[in-house]
Parts: structure tokens; C-alpha cells; sequence
């Protein structure tokens, strides 16, 4: 490959989030170039040589400032709301730094070499084994792919070594996100191959009195449970090793807030994530100069990367969101910029969907599912899904110890095929969707039989199983082709299917390729992630309008590397609207909630065995993408009639929970045992309040709920919705001013645990 290959896989990613790349490309030269911009703050050309030039990545509100150091390394200036006059940030000095940053502004990408020996984001083994690089600065190229947003490339070259790296910024002017990542490249004149150990996507240096760290931890049905900490000398990091199902202990996504722990409406929140759905690392190393170094991409572990000559190697990308009021404001940014950049058909609504799982698992044939279908269409539900065990003859897929693999409609149990069930639906009005897991084999399965070497497992040892199931070897472009061919043919059993569940349920273990060398052993962990991707890449080239979504035993496969081809991604598998209170806040302080799917299941819970109130399950799903997941014959008449209103009711307010700006107002991590959103629609004349008790709260006077985003200067009808019996806000029906609801707020009377409350805003003419 030659270096304008970098560019090639860089634009091919662009291209996949914005559809289209207008490109006006501003080539500079000589050596150290500038963009016009840059060159324009050159006060003269014979200051230029001992000056710093400035080199700003630019949103409407915030900017990324890096410095073109005289002696060509590139210095990271500043990363925060954008000022007048931060051309003093050229003359700007570090003082007080330990000995060996004396005087030196810190890299805006650390290398190990030089004077570094912080954990490095870029370390490299050269042909000859010398483990060093220093960067200088060649060129800087900004080009405008359209009216929103803007392309950074800086271009570096080792001093000494044939190997050059681009680090590629892309500027997101409305939604004031920032995204980063980075191409090495092995230059075919060194002739000799290189060992990539560190690339990651982006290093962040933050100078703040103190630190917070809020990240997202968890386990299957327990995942995204926010917890947020202060940083202390020394290195904490995020990370996995698991290889798929990667976010099932930490997603890869964070909040830093600086000075004090994080608000949701004040105060300096940097959001990150990085989209990559392979094994990747977080790191925040507080130095002893009390400087935070935030690194942030693919695992190094287990992972060297060979570098043949004259090819490159491109990280994913690392996406930040800076906010200087909360971490809301920093959330709602990372929204708008998925719906338009990073979520498949982001800026439609989506359906309210019934999925079979919890209400039939494996136990159905063909008059359940119709039944299940009849009632879905009563209740006003517009998609049904048939979930796992429609497929296996030789091997019945009728509990999880057999069958994956082999997805053949199971002639037993539905014997009239998947065409005539599709068709069924689509006649009542209902799109279908149906359950896939292709990257997975049963033991017991006409495919493992077929295929032993497909399968992921170290040489010589025992295989271990997970969920009585095996892992393809996605490296393998056969197993990329079954995996596109099972989606095609899963698609191809009725032209009713609209809808696909892809789902994972298994991690990586035992790491080994039968397909890879011997010597590329190393490459597995990223290969089969891109292996992934490009199987993603095909289907959504060949599918276009298919909904897909993302499920990993739940959401062991949420991060942005992902979640661009899916059009939802099922939160998880606990079901509990007391855990889903407080699941669903952690999840859409990165993630929206218009991709949240959030279903209502029965009591008591299958995961938790609590019995929350139908009233609560609702209320709850209603901040996501509502569904449900249950049979509704198991639903009393009441019940039945009460989801029927509450799905009429979603259906109404949804776009404004899908497509407005959500408010954190009350975090259910925090003292008080309250939880209370908002979501407001973008011309502010609706919005939905929802408030939940998450204790008993005894003859406490009622809690005031100050609102956020309204115009003040309006009048807003307040309607409670979703009332079970007798209404919790003595001001349902009644007109108030934004700025009353803001001020002085709402106070529903929420005595119990479980108590809950949903109030539509209307603005008045
Ligand atoms: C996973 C998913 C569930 C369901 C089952 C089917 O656990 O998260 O929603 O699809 O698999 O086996």
C-alpha cells in the first residue's frame, strides 16, 4: 500500500458515517504547511521559523488547539470552550513540570522515544529491534467535507525510520463532537517489515486540581451501572479482553469531569468513547506533575500487529463530546451527532415492537406465534419478532444445546415455513422480524460437523463452550461469507421480513485461528473485529433498509464500532423496571434513547423475581425505544387495556422521546432514592417528564423537580399520562410558564417505592 492508502481507509470510514464525502482538499507544502487558517496567524515569515504555529480543530463552541513546535514536534495546546485570542496559547509556557518536561507543552501524541516514559499511544518494534520513535511534523491538511464538518490530518514521520503516521481529526461544527483517529504507515522504502505494539486511536493530556472519573461497569443483565470516582496518582484503566461481547464488563465510554464530580447542568464534562467492538483499553495516568494522560483504543494485549512494508494500519475511532455545563449537555451533543452520523436511519422514529422471547422462549409452533401476533395487533404494537429456536431438523434448536448453526426453518415445529408467519403479520398490519446469531455453532450442529475448523480454539487444546456454543473464526473470509450468506438467507425466507435480532452470546476464549499463520497469531483479536465489520459493511451495502438490531446477550456489543450499522441495540436482558431506572440513565449519558429498546415483561421478573407496578414497567420502557417482551395472554383484561392505552400514548410522544434532547435532571445514583428525566422536543413546544421513587419516602414532603430546556417566556398545558387510578400532580390539566416550571418546578406525589409519574408539556398558543 502506498501512504495515500491511509487517506483511502480514512475516507472509507467518513464516508460510512456521513453517506457522502464533498471533498475540497487543501494540500500545503512545504515541509511543516499550514491550513489557510493557520497561515494567516503567521505574523511575519521570518517570526514563522521560531514560533509555534497554531493548528485549531473547530466546532461552534469548542476547540482543539495543537502547536507546530519550531523543532517539528506537535504539542497538544488545548482542548475546551472556544475563546477570543487563543493565539496567546502560542507564547503560552509550562512551568513547574518534574525534570524532564521542563518547558515542554505536552504531545499532542505520545510516542515511546525521546523524552516520554508515560504509558506511550504509539510504540513500535523497527526491523532492526529498536523500540523508539520521534515524530516530527511534515504537513497539515484541513479539508471541509461539507457545510458541518471539517477533516484535520496531520502528517508525521519518524526522524529515523521509513515509517510516517497520520493522526486524523474530524470536526463536528453543530454537534461539537470531535473524533480521532490514526494511520501508520510502513513505508516501502525501509523495505522491511514493522511490529506495531501500541496504536492507539487517540492520546488526551487534561490539566485540571482534580479529576472524577465516571465509567459504565457491569455483567449479562446487570449492564451499564454507572459509578463514578476520583482519580488518584497512578494509572486506572478500562478495558477487555473478551474479544466479542467486549462491553459486558465496562463499556468503552466515559465521563471526565474536572475540579468537582460531575453535574448533569454545570461544570467542564469531557465525554469519550471509542468505536471499536474488539478488545480496547481506556487509560487515565495521573502523573506526579498532576497532569491527567488519557489514552484511549485498541487493546495492546495479546495483540502485535505485523506491518509489511508499504502497508498501513488505521485505528477506530476515539469520539469526544466537551461540555462546559454538565454532563447533559455532553450527552445531548453525543445524541444528535449519532442520530445523524453514527446510527443507522438515526433521524426516523422507531416502531413499537413485540418480541417473543420472555412470553414463549423455545416453547411455540405455528398457533402461538399467530396468537402472539393477534394480540400484538390489538394492542396497537407495529413489529413483531420472532426471537431464538425457529431453526435445526438433524439438530431441533429447542433449548440452547443445539442447533446454532444450522438455520433451516425447523419443519416440527413450523412446518408452514417462515414465509407464511411473515405474512400473517404484515396481514395484520405488523412488520416481522426474526432472530440470527451467525458468528456462533452448537457442538451438536450439522455445521460444526462440517466445519471443525471454523471454529475459534488454540491448537491442541480443549475447547471450552459457553452457552453450550462455540465461536467462528471471523478472520477466515469463508466464515465472513457464511455469515453473510445466513443473513441473506434468513432475510430470503419472505420478502415480509423487515426486521433482523443479531445476537452473540458468547466471548472469546482460547484465542487461536486455524485460518491465520503461524506467525500471525497475534493478529486474531483484530482481525476478527474487522472480519466483523466487513461483514457488516456487505450486508448493509446489500440491505440498506433491513432494521437490524444490536444484541449481545443484551448489550454486550454497545460502543459506536457497532452501533453505526444497527438501527437499535437491545439494552439488556434484565427486563426489571427498577433496574432498567437506573440502567437506562447510565446508558443515555453516551447512547440516545431513540436506539434504547426497552421492553415490558411480566411479573414477577424472569431475571429479578421483583413485581414492579404495569404502571412502572411502562413508564420506564417509555424513556427508550418501547416494546414488549411477554405473552400477552398472560396479561389480566385490565392490564391488557392499560398497555393498549400506553402504547397509543408512546405513539405520540415518541418523537420527542427519540428525537429531542434529553435532560438528566435526578440521578438515581445519587442520594434521595429519586430519578427524573426530560426529554424536550428541538422547538421546544413539547416536551415529557418522568419522575420515579426508587424507595419509600414516608410522609417527606414531596420533592420539587426543577425542569430544564423549556422556553421561559411560554405557556406549557401540563397532562399527566399513563395514570393508573388517582394522578400524582395536583397541577394535571393546569397551565404554567416555562419559566415557573423551571424555577420553582414540579412536585408529583411520589410516596412509594415504584411510584411513578409521566406529565406531558404542550406549549399553548
Ligand atoms: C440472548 C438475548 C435474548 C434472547 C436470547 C435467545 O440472551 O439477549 O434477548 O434473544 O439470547 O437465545
Amino acid at each position: 500500500m502506498k501512504r495515500s492508502n491511509c487517506f483511502a481507509v480514512f475516507f472509507a470510514v467518513v464516508g460510512l458515517f456521513a453517506g457522502k464525502v464533498g471533498a475540497t482538499v487543501t494540500l500545503l507544502s512545504p515541509a511543516v504547511s499550514l491550513s489557510p487558517d493557520v497561515s494567516m496567524q503567521a505574523a511575519s515569515q521570518s517570526d514563522e521559523a521560531s514560533q509555534p504555529r497554531l493548528v485549531r480543530v473547530q466546532t461552534e463552541d469548542v476547540t482543539l488547539a495543537l502547536l507546530c513546535e519550531p523543532d517539528g514536534r506537535l504539542s497538544f495546546a488545548y482542548f475546551g470552550p472556544t475563546f477570543s485570542g487563543d493565539e496567546a496559547l502560542i507564547a503560552r509556557r509550562y512551568i513547574g513540570r518534574p525534570d524532564a518536561f521542563e518547558d515542554m507543552r505536552p504531545s499532542a501524541y505520545l510516542a515511546y522515544g525521546g523524552r516520554n516514559y508515560l504509558e506511550p499511544a504509539l510504540k513500535v518494534v523497527h526491523a532492526d529491534g529498536s523500540q523508539t520513535v520521534e515524530l516530527v511534523v511534515e504537513g497539515v491538511e484541513t479539508e471541509s467535507l461539507d457545510s458541518n464538518r471539517e477533516r484535520t490530518v496531520v502528517r508525521m514521520r519518524d526522524k529515523l525510520y521509513p515509517m510516517s503516521v497520520e493522526l486524523i481529526y474530524t470536526a463536528y461544527r453543530a454537534e461539537n463532537v470531535i473524533t480521532q483517529q490514526v494511520c501508520v504507515h510502513n513505508e516501502a522504502r525501509g523495505k522491511r517489515p514493522i511490529e506495531l505494539e501500541n496504536v492507539y486511536s487517540a492520546y488526551m493530556p487534561v490539566m485540571a486540581p482534580s479529576y472524577y472519573l465516571t465509567h459504565f461497569y457491569g455483567t449479562w443483565a446487570h449492564e451499564m451501572q454507572l459509578v463514578e470516582e476520583r482519580l488518584t496518582p497512578g494509572v486506572k484503566t478500562i478495558e477487555s479482553r473478551k474479544g466479542v461481547r467486549t462491553t459486558q464488563s465496562e463499556n468503552p465510554s466515559f465521563l471526565l469531569s474536572t475540579g468537582a464530580p460531575a453535574r448533569a447542568d454545570e461544570g467542564e464534562v469531557i465525554a469519550g468513547a471509542l468505536a471499536w467492538s474488539g478488545n480496547y483499553k481506556l487509560s487515565f495516568e495521573l502523573d506526579e506533575s498532576g497532569r491527567l494522560n488519557v489514552l484511549g483504543g485498541v487493546n495492546p494485549f495479546g495483540s502485535r500487529y505485523r506491518l509489511e512494508t508499504g502497508d498501513s494500519f488505521t485505528t477506530p475511532e476515539m469520539i469526544w463530546s466537551y461540555s462546559a455545563s454538565g454532563y447533559g449537555l455532553a450527552a445531548r451533543q453525543l445524541h444528535d451527532w449519532t442520530r445523524q452520523y453514527a446510527l443507522h436511519d438515526g433521524e426516523t422514529v422507531n416502531s413499537v415492537v413485540l418480541n417473543s422471547w420472555e412470553g414463549a422462549y423455545f416453547n411455540f409452533d405455528e398457533a402461538t406465534i399467530c396468537r402472539m401476533i393477534d394480540d400484538a395487533a390489538s394492542m396497537g404494537v407495529e413489529t413483531f419478532v420472532l426471537d431464538d429456536g425457529w431453526f435445526g431438523n438433524n439438530y431441533p434448536r429447542n433449548d440452547d444445546r443445539a442447533g446454532l448453526g444450522d438455520w433451516q426453518v425447523n419443519r416440527q415445529k413450523l412446518p408452514g415455513g417462515i414465509d407464511s408467519l411473515a405474512r400473517y403479520a404484515v396481514s395484520k398490519g405488523l412488520r416481522f422480524g426474526i432472530w440470527i446469531e451467525p458468528e456462533m455453532v452448537n457442538p451438536a450442529s450439522d455445521l460444526a460437523q462440517a466445519h471443525p475448523d471454523w471454529v475459534v480454539k488454540s491448537p491442541g487444546r480443549e475447547v471450552p463452550t459457553m452457552r453450550n456454543q462455540w465461536l467462528l473464526d471471523l478472520t477466515n473470509p469463508e466464515v465472513q461469507d457464511f455469515v453473510v450468506e445466513t443473513f441473506r438467507n434468513t432475510v430470503g425466507l419472505s420478502s415480509s421480513i423487515s426486521y433482523i435480532k443479531w445476537d452473540a452470546n458468547r466471548h472469546v476464549e482460547s484465542m487461536g485461528s486455524e485460518y491465520l499463520p503461524e506467525d500471525r497469531q497475534s493478529h486474531f483479536w483484530i482481525d476478527y473485529t474487522r472480519g466483523l465489520y466487513s461483514v457488516y459493511e456487505r450486508i448493509r451495502k446489500e440491505f440498506p433498509d433491513i432494521e437490524i438490531q444490536l444484541c449481545s446477550s443484551g448489550g454486550g456489543r454497545l460502543d459506536y464500532g457497532a452501533l453505526q450499522y444497527h438501527d437499535e441495540f437491545w439494552t439488556s436482558d434484565d427486563t426489571d423496571a427498577y433496574e432498567r431506572i437506573k440502567m437506562q440513565f447510565a446508558t443515555n449519558l453516551i447512547y440516545p434513547a431513540e436506539a434504547t429498546a426497552a421492553h415490558v415483561s411480566i411479573v414477577p421478573n424472569h431475571q429479578t423475581g421483583d413485581r414492579a407496578p404495569l404502571k412502572l414497567r411502562f413508564d420506564v420502557a417509555m424513556m427508550g425505544r418501547l416494546g414488549l417482551e411477554l405473552q400477552p395472554r398472560h396479561l389480566t383484561d385490565e392490564e391488557f387495556a392499560f398497555a393498549r392505552r400506553a402504547v397509543e400514548t408512546y405513539k405520540d410522544i415518541r418523537p420527542v422521546i427519540q428525537l429531542g434532547d434529553l435532560y438528566p435532571l435526578r440521578s438515581p445514583y445519587e442520594p434521595g432514592d429519586w430519578c427524573a428525566r426530560m426529554f424536550v422536543s428541538k422547538d421546544k413546544s413539547r416536551a415529557v417528564f418522568f419522575a420515579f421513587s426508587l424507595d419509600y419516602h414516608d410522609r417527606m414532603a414531596s420533592t420539587d423537580f426543577k425542569l430544564q430546556g423549556l422556553d421561559p417566556e411560554r405557556r406549557y398545558k401540563v397532562t399527566e399520562l399513563n395514570s393508573a387510578g388517582s394522578d400524582t400532580f395536583w397541577g394535571n390539566g393546569q397551565t404554567f410558564t416555562g419559566d415557573y416550571l423551571m424555577r420553582v418546578g414540579v412536585n408529583p406525589w411520589l410516596q412509594r417505592r415504584g411510584a411513578s409519574t409521566v406529565l406531558l408539556l404542550e406549549v399553548q398558543p
